[in-house]
């Protein structure tokens, strides 16, 4: 109602601007310059880089990432899009991905480390991988892989291994043989893993007894049992699980070994020592690996990656963005288990020869100045983690980094947006005024970095990612796709206009989910073979200011991303109803200190049970036993009933709200508005008296909660 008692005329404009236009308001950063040290050194260091990836040159400009590669066979056609949205790269081109990370380094640089591997506990050795032994290792694991496997190219195999060196030589050995890997991130339970074996068709697992997490020795040989298990209940049958040893002669699970099908690998291997096996020269569009990713609804979706396009956009995107130079002492400490770490820790850094660190265990294991230790001892001068992780290091040890003598001239945070104080903590702190820093903004289904700076050329600012990178020309779409003026900082769906050599080819198995999922919504023409009518639809929020740099605001679907991890709220509600007693179960985020976003369950239960039988255990229980325990929830909230919309709908995001203390938003609409107070007085009452109360949210914060659930 007006001020005067008369009912407020809305005008039509205001009914009309859709929630994804409202404007994100933020103080702007100030921006920062790279140090001249890091300019006089940069890999990109003359601006004519950006003219060469302006779209006039598209798609040619890729040709200089291509020939950073040793190419078999030069491609015929740089892109195809005669049937798009499947893009194909490199046409008629062929190639090696493992002798182009291995093979290729051993005439240049044979002896030199390729990678170096920080067991968790200190009291064990530093192992240095020369290219060399890589190469020795590799052919003998492919050698395996053939001989005893019977694998061959286009076969899948799924590994679900933690951070040892043995997951990249195996990736590697794969990649010689064109045989499809998919590996599911360590941390995953046996179920999910599991169900990625099943999805993918592979014959053979490949899983180690255990690992050290925090100084523990875990077992992790029994999830495999799981997952075979999960894998035959979906109707696919795992051959043979190899079966590698942490401690060499040592048995770290309590599961036996299976007769005839469980296999260790230091048993199987004295019979291929030595075997060199040549590289199979496969198709630039032959896929190299799938990476399971978790989406609005049902299964997590397998991203197929390309040989030819993927390996030429991370070998340039880490050479441009990264700035790897042969010489450098890189470590990304990302787990293997996300595109992170095959990017950006295996296929990018290994295909420029450099040396590339893999650590195992948590960061701040035995103390907080763990990381900065291992920078220092093995001098690193490049570091790559993310936000999570920065927030944690922060917290419980501010001041470790100026303890340690170790240099970075460059670092990176990638995974979820990072706030202005924490990049600062980052610049001044771990980086000692002296790094360049790069935010990369991309995902899992990009192969490589779509939104950042170029580190030597563009200045840094804080929680923004910059402009896109060399050859991404991304748009900001309302959700009638009306396009967002450019740099009016108004928020919408981020989306890129144009293909790439890193973008999926597909969803394995699942061609119209790929379609329906990216390119849908924006399509102009479903007739059109011309590029231009398919944009791509990242799913994240994102505004660009006037200067051109985006900031990305965060998922504007149901995925809730923890800690850098993208969980589907389907799948956690599908673990939860896996409790007898569950009802109905939602999924919703809650801003988290540590993690940026963490997981809460609201659950109904079955008619007749009593709520105080330890079910939010069993809860909690089933989320960890499906998906792993990165998805544990922070709290479940049992509630007599879900707030619903008259056509049996759950509002998330009025659940939402309540979960992160801010407005629930309009609730005449629902079938059961009682219910909504009841639930908030009491999960605030739980959550005040369980100290949670969460700190004031930013507006863009408030943004996401009140869109959240309004996806489908
Ligand atoms: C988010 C990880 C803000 C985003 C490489 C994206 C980011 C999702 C950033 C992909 C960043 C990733 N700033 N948000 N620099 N990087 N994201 O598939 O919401 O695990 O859609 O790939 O993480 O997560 P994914």
């Amino acid at each position: 109602m007006a001020a005067d008692g008369a009912p407020q005329v809305t005008e039509p404009e205001e009914t009309e601007v859709s929630e994804a236009q409202i404007a994100v308001h933020w103080r702007e950063e100030e921006l920062y310059r790279p140090p001249p040290k890091f300019i006089g050194q940069a890999n990109a260091s003359d601006p004519a880089i950006r003219a060469r990836f302006t779209e006039e040159h598209f798609p040619d400009c890729f040709k200089e990432y291509a020939d950073l590669l040793t190419w078999d066979q030069y491609w015929h056609t740089t892109l195809d899009t005669s049937n798009p949205p499947f893009w194909r790269w490199f046409v008629g081109g062929r190639l090696n991905a493992c002798y182009n990370c291995v093979d290729r380094h051993l005439e240049t640089r044979p002896n030199q480390a390729a990678l170096i591997w920080v067991p968790e506990p200190e009291s064990e050795a530093t192992h240095a991988i020369t290219y060399r032994e890589l190469y020795r290792r590799v052919n003998e694991f492919a050698a395996l892989l053939e001989g005893f496997c019977g694998l061959k190219a286009g076969d899948r195999i799924t590994f679900h291994m933690p951070m040892v060196p043995e997951l990249p030589i195996a990736m590697l050995a794969c990649a010689r043989l064109g045989i499809i890997h998919s590996q599911v991130f360590g941390g995953f339970s046996g179920a999910a893993c599991g169900g990625r074996i099943a999805d993918s068709g592979s014959t053979v697992l490949v899983t180690i007894d255990g690992y050290y997490r925090n100084g523990e020795l875990i077992d992790h040989k029994v999830k495999a049992d799981e997952a075979v298990k999960r894998a035959h209940e979906e109707g696919m049958d795992v051959d043979k699980v190899l079966v590698f040893r942490r401690h060499a002669g040592q048995y770290a699970s309590t599961t036996p070994m299976v007769d005839g099908r469980d296999y260790f690998v230091d048993d199987v291997m004295p019979e291929y020592a030595g075997k060199v096996v040549p590289p199979v020269s496969m198709p630039a569009e032959a896929p190299l690996f799938i990476m399971y990713s978790s989406g609005t609804t049902g299964r997590p979706k397998g991203c197929q990656h390309s040989t030819g396009g993927y390996l030429s956009y991370v070998a340039g995107t880490s050479k441009f963005y990264q700035d790897i130079h042969p010489e450098d002492t890189y470590w990304c400490a990302a787990d293997i288990g996300w595109i992170t770490g095959h990017s950006y820790i295996v296929y990018g850094p290994l295909a420029l020869g450099t040396t590339s660190v893999m650590y195992e265990g948590v960061p701040t294991y035995p103390d907080p100045g763990r990381p900065w230790r291992i920078a220092e001892r093995l001098g690193v001068n490049i570091f790559h983690t993310a936000p999570t992780t920065i927030r944690m290091l922060r917290k419980v040890g501010p001041d470790e980094p100026l303890k340690y003598d170790y240099h970075f001239k460059h670092m990176t945070t990638v995974g979820e947006p990072i706030e202005p104080g924490v990049w600062r903590w980052y610049y001044d702190v771990v980086g000692k005024g002296e790094a360049a820093i790069v935010d990369t903004w991309w995902q899992t289904e990009n192969g490589g970095f779509l939104g950042s700076t170029l580190p030597a050329l563009e200045p840094m600012k804080p929680g923004s990612c910059g402009p896109g990178v060399l050859g991404i020309y991304p748009v900001i779409y309302d959700e009638n796709g009306e396009e967002v003026p450019a740099g009016s900082g108004k928020a919408g769906n981020i989306c890129i206009r144009n293909p790439w050599p890193g973008i999926f080819q597909t969803i394995w198995g699942d061609p119209e989910r790929f379609v329906s999922t990216y390119y849908e919504k924006y399509c102009r023409n479903k007739d059109s073979t011309d590029w231009h009518d398919w944009p791509y639809f990242a799913n994240d929020g994102a505004m660009q200011a006037a200067d051109g740099y985006f900031r990305i605001l965060g998922r504007v679907d149901d995925v809730i991303n923890v800690a850098g991890h993208r969980l589907g709220t389907k799948e956690l509600e599908s673990a939860s109803v896996l409790v007898e007693e569950v009802a109905e179960a939602a999924a919703v985020p809650v801003v988290d200190e540590l993690r940026g976003r963490a997981v809460e369950m609201y659950i109904s239960l079955k008619p007749g049970v009593d709520p105080k039988s330890g079910i939010e255990d069993k809860v909690a229980a089933a989320i960890e036993s499906e998906i792993g325990k990165v998805a544990r929830p922070k709290n479940v909230w049992i509630v007599p009933d879900m707030p619903k919309t008259r056509s049996g709908k759950i509002m998330r995001r009025v659940i939402a709200g309540i979960s992160n203390f801010t407005d629930v938003g309009d609730i005449t609409t629902l079938a059961n508005p009682e219910v909504v107070d009841e639930i908030r007085v009491h999960v605030e009452k739980e959550k005040v008296a369980r100290g949670e109360a969460p700190r004031e949210l930013t507006e863009a914060e408030i943004e996401e909660i009140k869109k959240f659930g309004q996806a489908e």
